[in-house]
């Protein structure tokens, strides 16, 4: 197994992935924004059994922040991160700084249509152009062959999949499951922003999703259900919920049967704190 390295310029990542492809070694790359979890380290597993090497990024990048104090408050720790991949056989950590990734004069946007007007499209401008711009980077400045994305934010997977494909950027997206913890609530680095009252009630939002989900499979009436769900929300101590929405996977359009594949997605407010999940229907 290879140290871990960690490399904070472009120039020494570049020098490092010429070697790696001159000899012809599939790169994979796991793009985060640190403060990583089981979830994150599973993305990292899944890429080892597909890749020779492996690059994982930790970049918090302001681009994708619409709120200032989320970009200050967002957790960052570094070295726990690093500890945490060090026995996992990763071979660089690549942690650019903002001069790095956005120079003095840079003022490129990449930008989607479609698949960006809705659900955290629709709640954080600018978003998904943040995060559009920084992975078209991550992926041309790591190299990568193969990336690996948690379908947690299945909607930014579904994005990122259509950008390298738009672009020819020749990365091949995989999408891995939600991992979660023992009470259900998918794994997010911004849980740690929960308080330890405000950890017990956020699996509400999850059970709340099950029971709307079974509901439908069960071939239940999706608007009575939905009202049910959001009322419960609100008693379980959610302030606010940005959306709770039945989409189709492909093109991420509402629904409320499940005549085409769908999934439930929801965001909403818990102390402060945006969880957001999505399940198959
Ligand atoms: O999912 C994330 O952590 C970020 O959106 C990503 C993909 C690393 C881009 O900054």
């Amino acid at each position: 197994m290879s140290a871990l390295r960690i490399v904070r310029t472009l120039s020494e990542l570049r020098e490092i992935t010429r070697a790696w492809k001159m000899a012809g070694e599939v790169i994979g790359v796991v793009p985060t924004m640190g403060a990583l979890h089981d979830g994150h380290l599973s993305l990292v597993h899944r890429a080892k059994e597909e890749c020779a090497r492996i690059i994982v990024t930790i970049f918090v990048n302001p681009k994708q922040f619409n709120n200032p104090d989320d970009l200050k408050n967002y957790p960052r720790t570094e070295v726990e991160d690093a500890a945490k991949l060090a026995p996992l056989g990763v071979d660089v950590v690549y942690v650019p700084d903002g001069e790095q990734m956005y120079p003095n004069g840079f003022c490129t946007n990449i930008s989607l249509s479609g698949l960006t007007d809705v659900l955290c499209g629709a709640h954080r401008a600018g978003h998904f152009d943040g995060v559009a711009t920084v992975v078209t980077k991550l992926f041309t400045q790591t190299s990568a062959d193969r990336a690996f994305f948690g379908e947690k934010d299945f909607q930014q997977l579904q994005i990122v999949t259509r950008l390298s494909l738009d672009l020819d950027l020749g990365v091949t997206v995989v999408g891995c499951p939600t991992i979660r913890e023992e009470d259900g609530l998918a794994m997010s680095s911004r849980n740690l922003l929960l308080s330890d009252r405000t950890r017990v009630w956020a699996p509400r939002l999850i059970e709340e999703m099950e029971k709307l989900a079974a509901t439908m499979r069960a071939g239940g009436d999706y608007e009575a259900a939905h009202a049910e769900a959001l009322a419960a929300l609100k008693t379980a101590g959610f302030t606010e919920v940005d959306y709770f929405e039945m989409r189709a996977v492909d093109d991420l359009s509402l629904v409320t049967d499940v005549k085409r594949p769908a999934r439930l997605f929801a965001a909403a407010w818990l102390g402060g704190v945006r969880l957001i999940d999505n399940i198959a229907v």
